[in-house]
C-alpha cells in the first residue's frame, strides 16, 4: 500500500467513528503519526510493535489507541485512539490564531494536530521523559507552534491565557488554575471521571464558578496523577479489578431484546453514575466486557447490570442491591432513555483544600 492510501484509508476508518471537517481531515492526513511513536508502541493486543517491524506503518495508521509507555504492565503514556482525538478537538471548536493549553503531552500528535489546525499550544507533561519525546518529536515532524512543559498539570501555563484548553488525561475534577487562565467565553474539553470512566465534558465557567458543563462522549482514559484525581465527596468507588467480587446471581431477566449496543450501554451507565453515588463497573466472571456495577461498600458484593439489562447480584444485601438496579432501570426506561448528550451538569469545588478541583455534582435533563 503507497503513504498516500494508507493514510487516506486511515482518515476513513476515522470517519466512521467522528464526523471530521475537512481542515482535520486534512490534518490527521499530513501529520505523520509514525513520528510520534519512533520508539513502538504496545498493541490492543499487549504486541510491541517498532519501526522496520512487519505491519508497523499499518498499525500506525489505524483508528487505534497505541500505547508508548508502560509501568508494571498499567499504561502511563499512549497516543489516544484517534476518532476520540478528532471528537474532543472538534468540541473544542478550535480557530486558526487560538492559544491553546492542553494537558497530557503524551507523544504530542494532538497538540500537532491542533497546530496543523492553526492554533499555539502549550502541552504539559508530568513525565519528563515523555515531554522531552514529545519536543522532538513535533521537531523532528516539523511541527511549529508547540511548546512542551514538564509539570504536574494542575498548574496549568501560569502567566499564559488561552481561548481554549483540552484534556487528555482522565481527571477527577478541573483545575481552577485552568479557568482562570482561560478567557471568557473559552470552553476546556475534559474526561472526567463518572462512575468508573472518564465521558468527556466541554467545561464553561470561571475559577471562582459557576462551573457548568455538557456531555461530549464517552471515553476510556488513563487517569492523572496528582491532585487531579484527589478523592472528593462527589466520587464513585474505582472500578472492581477481576477476582474482587464475591459470585453474583441471576436476581432479574434480561430486560432488552437485542440488549444495548456498545452506546446505549454508555447511556444508560451514565445516568447510573447520576442517580447512584455506587455506580462503577467490573469484571464479571463469564461476562466478556466490563459491566455497570453498584458495588456494596465493602467491595464484593452489589448489582450488575448487563447489556441485556439482566441484573445479577451478591455479597451480604443482594436483594437491596438488586432493587436498586431495578429502581434505575424503571427510572432510565421512564425519562426515556436519555443519551449521555442529554445531561447539563453542575460542578462543585472539591477534592484537596489546597489544591481544589471543580468536580461533577448536580445533573439535570
Ligand atoms: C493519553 S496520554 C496523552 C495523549 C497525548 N495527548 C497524545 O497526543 O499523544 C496521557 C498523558 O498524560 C500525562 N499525565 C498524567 N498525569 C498528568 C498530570 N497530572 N499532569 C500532566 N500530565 C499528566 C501522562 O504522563 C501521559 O503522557
Amino acid at each position: 500500500m503507497t503513504d498516500t492510501d494508507r493514510r487516506a484509508a486511515y482518515v476513513e476508518e476515522i470517519r466512521r467513528g467522528a464526523p471530521l471537517s475537512d481542515e482535520l481531515a486534512r490534518a490527521f492526513a499530513t501529520v505523520p503519526r509514525e513520528a510520534f511513536v519512533g520508539r513502538g508502541f504496545q498493541d490492543r493486543h499487549g504486541r510491541w510493535t517498532k519501526p522496520g517491524d512487519p505491519g508497523f506503518l499499518d498499525a500506525v495508521y489505524r483508528d487505534d489507541v497505541l500505547v508508548t509507555k508502560v509501568d508494571h504492565r498499567v499504561p502511563i503514556s499512549s497516543s489516544s485512539q484517534p476518532s476520540l482525538m478528532a471528537i474532543m478537538i472538534e468540541a473544542l471548536e478550535v480557530e486558526p490564531g487560538m492559544r491553546v493549553l492542553e494537558i497530557g503531552a503524551g507523544t504530542g500528535y494532538n497538540a500537532a494536530l491542533l497546530a496543523t489546525l492553526g492554533a499555539s499550544v502549550i502541552s504539559v507533561d508530568v513525565q519528563a521523559d515523555v515531554a522531552a519525546r514529545a519536543a522532538s518529536a513535533l521537531t523532528e515532524a516539523g511541527i511549529t507552534g508547540v511548546r512542551v512543559d514538564h509539570g504536574d498539570g494542575y498548574a496549568g501555563a501560569p502567566g499564559h491565557r488561552f481561548d481554549r484548553v483540552i484534556v487528555t488525561v482522565g481527571v477527577g475534577g478541573l483545575s481552577p488554575r485552568w479557568l482562570s487562565q482561560l478567557d471568557p467565553g473559552g470552553v476546556a474539553v475534559v474526561p472526567v471521571e463518572h462512575a468508573g470512566t472518564h465521558p468527556v465534558l466541554a467545561v464553561r465557567g470561571t475559577a471562582d464558578g459557576p462551573v457548568t458543563a455538557s456531555v461530549v462522549c464517552p471515553s476510556g482514559f488513563m487517569s492523572a496523577s496528582g491532585p487531579l484525581t484527589a478523592a472528593h465527596q462527589f466520587a464513585h468507588p474505582a472500578p472492581a479489578a477481576p477476582g474482587e467480587l464475591a459470585a453474583l446471581r441471576e436476581e432479574k431477566g434480561p430486560r432488552f431484546d437485542p440488549p444495548l449496543g456498545a452506546l446505549g450501554y454508555r447511556d444508560l451507565w451514565y445516568a447510573a453514575g447520576v442517580w447512584h453515588r455506587r455506580a462503577t463497573h467490573a469484571a464479571i466472571p463469564g461476562v466478556d466486557q466490563n459491566c455497570l456495577m453498584l458495588l456494596d461498600e465493602d467491595r464484593t458484593g452489589g448489582a450488575a447490570i448487563l447489556p441485556d439489562g439482566a441484573i445479577l447480584s451478591g455479597g451480604a444485601e443482594p436483594e437491596r442491591w438488586a432493587n436498586d438496579a431495578l429502581d434505575i432501570l424503571k427510572r432510565w426506561d421512564a425519562a426515556g432513555r436519555p443519551p449521555m448528550r442529554a445531561w447539563q451538569v453542575t460542578l462543585a469545588l472539591n477534592g484537596l483544600p489546597d489544591a481544589p478541583i471543580w468536580v461533577p455534582a448536580n445533573w439535570s435533563l
